[in-house]
């Protein structure tokens, strides 16, 4: 019985138990780079969907910093730009901003004015979906930039937080690889 692609990457992503915080299972996505075989199954799994008929967007946007990772090659491979959604005070031109809150505290997110025109169609990318409120602010910074975000893509989701579930309720389709209950 051949393993699906699904299954292939679970086996390669590490789980850090009590990391950064006690009871948290941390994800790490590392091995799935590390091994050129798999980094080339994880990477043609996001361009085989986006290939296909209607589905390749006009830009690609990823999310600080694990997103870059991911996006960048997927966005080279597509034919397509890349723009970085950073955290809040590593761009240098004029950009918009999306504050957000975390479990402590908020966190502020930044894109360049330019990155996108209205219109574009993007696709946007990180590795992980835990509350959702990473890839929220990114899509509302895009829509504020006239874009629209025709998909959010992830290798993980944590169904549990719920996070997938508002992206969705928010109208956005995602596209993920690997659940961890
Ligand atoms: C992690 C992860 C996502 C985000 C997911 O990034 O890479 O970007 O958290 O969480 P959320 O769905 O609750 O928003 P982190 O902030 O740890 O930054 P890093 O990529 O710079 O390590
Ligand atoms: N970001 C937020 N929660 C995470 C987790 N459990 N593993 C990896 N990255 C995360």
């Amino acid at each position: 019985q051949p393993l699906s692609v699904s299954e292939y990457l679970r086996q390669h992503i590490r789980t850090v138990p009590d990391w950064p915080a006690p009871g948290v299972q941390f994800r790490d996505i590392t091995p799935l780079l590390q091994d050129p075989q798999v980094f080339r199954v994880l990477i043609d799994a996001f361009v085989h969907r986006y290939m296909g008929r209607g589905m390749r967007p006009d830009v690609v946007a990823g999310l600080d910093a694990r997103g870059f990772i991911l996006g960048s090659v997927v966005a080279y491979e597509l034919g397509v730009g890349f723009v970085p959604i950073r955290k809040k005070g590593k761009l240098p031109f004029t950009t918009v901003q999306e504050t957000y809150e975390l479990e402590y505290g908020s966190a502020t997110v930044e894109l360049h004015t330019d990155a996108v025109r209205p219109g574009d169609r993007v696709l946007l990318i990180d590795d992980l979906i835990a509350t959702g409120g990473t890839m929220m602010a990114g899509k509302k910074l895009l829509e504020k930039l006239g874009a629209q975000v025709t998909e959010g893509a992830s290798i993980v989701d944590l169904p549990e937080l719920g996070g997938s579930q508002r992206l969705k309720d928010s109208g956005l389709a995602l596209f993920t690889l690997v659940d961890f209950a």
